[in-house]
């Protein structure tokens, strides 16, 4: 089973996609994740991919599709789930030739249907673990043990650098000037399902298996 997770900046795509992991051996595809730990390795998409990101904006869509791509062919054990990809139109194209090429579909497009004024402050507050990259929250979701992660045991955690408030604002206008218009391509295949990504973290793990186990 192959699922696209779609909703802006914030909306709890990483930390659905790690629970789908745990509990189903899906493998997460995030094209954020990837282009952090090519920036972090110095590689030459790195280093193309850092200012863009550290401004908000979308790195180009050759780049993001040939990363699938390579991840594509590293398998996908129980399934796909794509975190933060497609973000543009071209994208969606790109991902279509991309299964077909391997006779695979698309099952389920997840759209979390989220307050985007609600968001920055849920990007703000925002820290992982540096170990295992567990994600936390500042209020919604601390470790069991202060500065412990609950995981991994590790005592390190990491910031993002993008995470900040001018930043988050530019990432949210891209959201809605070029991801959002992809929706309808997934519509009109009657692919989309709406969550309501504002309900605690719990609930939004109950109504995503509730729609792949209908
Ligand atoms: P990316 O890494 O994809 O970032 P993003 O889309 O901005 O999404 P986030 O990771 O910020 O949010 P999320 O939805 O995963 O939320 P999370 O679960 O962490 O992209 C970063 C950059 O890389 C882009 O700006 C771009 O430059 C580039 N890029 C990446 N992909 C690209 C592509 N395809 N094309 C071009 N460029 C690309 O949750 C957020 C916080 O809220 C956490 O602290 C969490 O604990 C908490 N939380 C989550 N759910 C809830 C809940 N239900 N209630 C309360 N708190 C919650
Ligand atoms: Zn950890």
């Amino acid at each position: 089973m192959n699922i696209i997770l779609l909703g802006p900046p914030g909306a709890g795509k990483g930390t659905q996609s790690q629970r789908l992991v745990a509990n189903r051996g899906m493998v997460q595809l995030s094209t954020g994740d990837m282009l952090r730990a090519a920036v972090k390795a110095g590689s030459p998409v790195g280093l193309q991919a850092k200012a863009v990101m550290d401004a908000g904006e979308l790195v180009s869509d050759a780049i993001v599709s040939a990363l699938i791509g390579e991840r594509l062919d590293a398998g996908i054990g129980a399934g796909a789930i794509f975190d933060g990809y497609p973000r543009t139109a071209a994208q969606a194209e790109a991902l279509d030739l991309l299964l077909d090429e391997r006779d695979a579909k698309l099952d389920y497009v997840i759209e979390l249907d989220v307050d985007e004024d609600a968001l920055v402050d849920r990007i703000e507050g925002r820290f992982t673990c540096a170990n295992c990259g567990e994600g936390y929250h500042d209020r919604y979701k601390l470790p069991t043990v202060a500065g412990v992660c609950d995981v991994c045991g590790s005592t390190e955690f990491k910031r993002r650098p993008d995470d900040n408030a001018a930043t988050v604002r530019t990432r949210m206008a891209e959201y809605r000037a070029k991801t959002a218009p992809i929706l309808p391509i997934y519509e009109a295949r009657g692919l989309v399902h709406r969550v309501d990504g504002m309900a605690p973290i719990d609930d939004v793990t109950r109504a995503i298996a509730a729609i792949l186990d209908a």
